[in-house]
């Protein structure tokens, strides 16, 4: 998540840790890789040139002008599927190699003013991907104060989520708050700004974004649906953009950090904790953060898969940041 809004204007999204997430998956002729979160197709393009076939996988449908043109140049290796990865094993068909999903919104999501991402551009408090199910605007005016100043601390590690939810209760009392500028300038009105730090709405923006999308959820269904799809060394790359997403794909990949509880049915075995043979984490290099700004907060975390048969699903140890009825 987390691209931060630098104010670029809305050009196709750079894809951020390139060569190092063609490092991670490995990519040969004849080899078939998903890429969860299609976007511009920077990562699905790169994959085609290796010579891998690609189904891509995006649930914004705005996406598919990006989709087409590969469907063009590359008819029988690109595959291009409208969905949730969440549901990836299904919406795919065939064994894979690989699995990447480059967590969050993509630039053109940001920088359009109607999607309503952005602080820093008028539009309605939207923030929907797919474009269905509750925006923003709902959540904000709708959420009764705890459960709204809970949901920007969980999830945007806002310190004032209490301040910030009390003046958009009493806010919306009056009318309720439908752009994006509204909410920004409330926001800035109640903590205050300070001069060199980051907009005060960055981190209320970025925990009503992850909520409307259930980006989390998201995160670790699309995490064990790739373990379900991967074969015996298959490679799986995740980019994330936030501390607390970085931390579902860590524990993920090594149940020793944390990670899903083993169900108390199985027998506990040694190769438990080998289902996948995790490499270090990866971050940008400072080139690449001068050449993309937006790439600033991204770290990759890659892993190949053990033969051993796949989890039931599992949120606990993940540390996942829950808002309502947190234990
Ligand atoms: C950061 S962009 C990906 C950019 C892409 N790697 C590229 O090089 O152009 C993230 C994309 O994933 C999509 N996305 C986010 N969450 C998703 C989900 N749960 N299922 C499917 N697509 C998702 C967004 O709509 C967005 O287009």
């Amino acid at each position: 998540m987390a691209k931060p809004d630098t104010g670029e204007q809305s050009v196709p999204h750079v894809p951020v840790l390139l060569a190092e997430v063609l490092d991670a998956l490995a990519p040969l002729p004849g080899s078939h890789i998903v890429d969860g979160t299609f976007g511009a197709g920077g990562y699905s393009r790169a994959l085609l040139e290796a010579g891998a076939a690609v189904t891509a996988i995006d649930r914004d449908p705005s996406v598919r002008r990006f989709a087409d043109a590969l469907s063009a140049e590359f008819p029988s290796r690109f595959n291009f599927v409208a969905g949730a990865f969440a549901e990836l094993d299904q919406l795919v068909s065939g064994p894979a190699d690989g699995v990447v999903l480059d967590i969050g919104v993509s630039s053109m999501q940001l920088d359009e003013a109607d999607r309503g991402f952005s602080f820093m551009r008028e539009g309605p408090l939207d923030m929907r991907m797919a474009g269905q199910g509750e925006s923003a605007a709902d959540l904000v005016n709708t959420l009764d104060e705890t459960d709204l100043a809970n949901l920007l601390f969980a999830y945007g590690e806002e310190r004032k989520s209490r301040r910030i939810a009390h003046s958009i209760v009493a806010a919306r009392a009056a009318q309720p708050i439908a752009t994006t500028i509204e909410l920004a300038r409330l926001i800035e009105k109640a903590i205050g700004r300070k001069p060199g730090d980051a907009h005060p709405a960055t981190r209320s923006f970025q925990a009503l974004r992850i909520a409307v999308n259930d980006e989390f959820g998201q995160l670790v269904e699309g995490l064990f649906a790739s373990e379900r799809l991967l074969q015996e060394n298959g490679r799986l790359a995740i980019v994330t953009f936030h501390s607390l997403e970085d931390r579902i794909a860590k524990r993920f990949f090594d149940p020793d950090k944390g990670g899903p509880a083993q169900s108390r049915h199985l027998p506990q075995t040694a190769t438990e904790a080998l289902r996948w043979k995790a490499a270090k984490a990866v971050k940008p290099s400072a080139e690449e953060i001068a050449r993309n700004p937006r790439s600033r907060s991204a770290i990759l975390r890659a892993g190949t898969r053990s033969a051993d048969p796949a989890r039931a699903i599992s949120y606990a140890g993940l540390g996942v940041p829950r808002f309502r009825g947190a234990a």
